[in-house]
């Protein structure tokens, strides 16, 4: 049985307050059931590892540096970030490829970082609309797999999240046998790169305008593990029924 992760990411969302979600998701989470990790935004890891600390709720970041140190203004290490106690790490987010120029090759180092500070990276890959709309999906997605994914993941630090970019944050998303399809092919690549105990072990997200409504119908997709959540992951009210969706799939 692969694991089941509900992740939320809330982007540059949130301050000190909003950690109050944490204990009231917290207390909604029975003593088992799928994994849940929440990302808030890089000044809040400290306090949200301790606002989540008598929770089931795991901490991560949204990015980290592909260096170990030295001199890159505002940006911090995979080491910084397992030491606030966090223990997950976002990297290759579709936001941070368009905005900040990241290639496949910094994901792959990041992720390389990641897993030498004992942090679990969750690599995002996704299409635009355009190669959506043009059926270069698969293609796209496996491209940036063989780019983003060094060798050597493992079931226990590795994570992939599927976000087509077009589906992000517009209420569109795609069918579910198209989520079926991608899923699908994810999965032969990392069973044919990596074998199949761990090719079957990696937990695989869908992420793009996941809600409460449609969490049910996502999750019917025998390759779909979970989900990362964006704007739903903001409020316990919104987040928690998408995990009991999970819970009961
Ligand atoms: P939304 O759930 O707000 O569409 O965001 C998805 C996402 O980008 C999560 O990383």
């Amino acid at each position: 049985m692969r694991r089941k992760l509900a992740a939320g990411n809330w982007k540059m969302n949130g301050t000190a307050a909003s950690l109050a979600e944490l204990a009231v998701l917290g207390a909604q989470l029975g003593d088992d059931g799928p994994d849940v990790v929440i990302c808030p935004p890089a000044p809040l890891l400290f306090r949200a590892v301790h606002a989540a600390e008598d929770t089931r709720i795991a901490i991560g970041a949204q990015d980290c540096h592909m260096q170990p140190k030295g001199a890159f203004t505002g940006d911090i290490s995979a080491q910084m970030i397992a030491d606030t106690g966090a223990q997950y790490v976002i990297v290759g987010h579709s936001e941070r490829r368009d905005t900040h120029k990241e290639r496949n090759a910094d994901i792959n180092a990041k992720t390389l970082m990641a897993w030498a500070s004992g942090l679990t990276a969750i690599i995002c890959v996704g299409e635009e609309l355009s190669d959506h709309e043009q059926n270069n999906t698969l293609d796209i997605i496996a491209g940036q797999l063989a780019g983003s994914l060094p060798d050597g993941a493992q079931a226990h630090n590795t994570v992939i999240a599927y976000e087509p970019i077009w589906a992000i944050g517009t209420g569109k998303v795609p069918t579910l046998e198209e989520i079926i399809a991608v899923h699908d092919s994810i999965r032969a690549t990392l069973i044919n790169r990596l074998g199949d105990e761990t090719g079957n072990a990696i937990p695989l997200l869908y992420g793009g305008s996941v809600k409460p409504d449609n969490a049910e119908t996502i999750f019917k997709a025998e390759n779909v593990d979970g989900a990362l959540v964006g704007g739903a992951s903001l409020k316990a009210a919104d987040f928690a029924p998408i995990i009991a969706a999970l819970a009961r799939s």
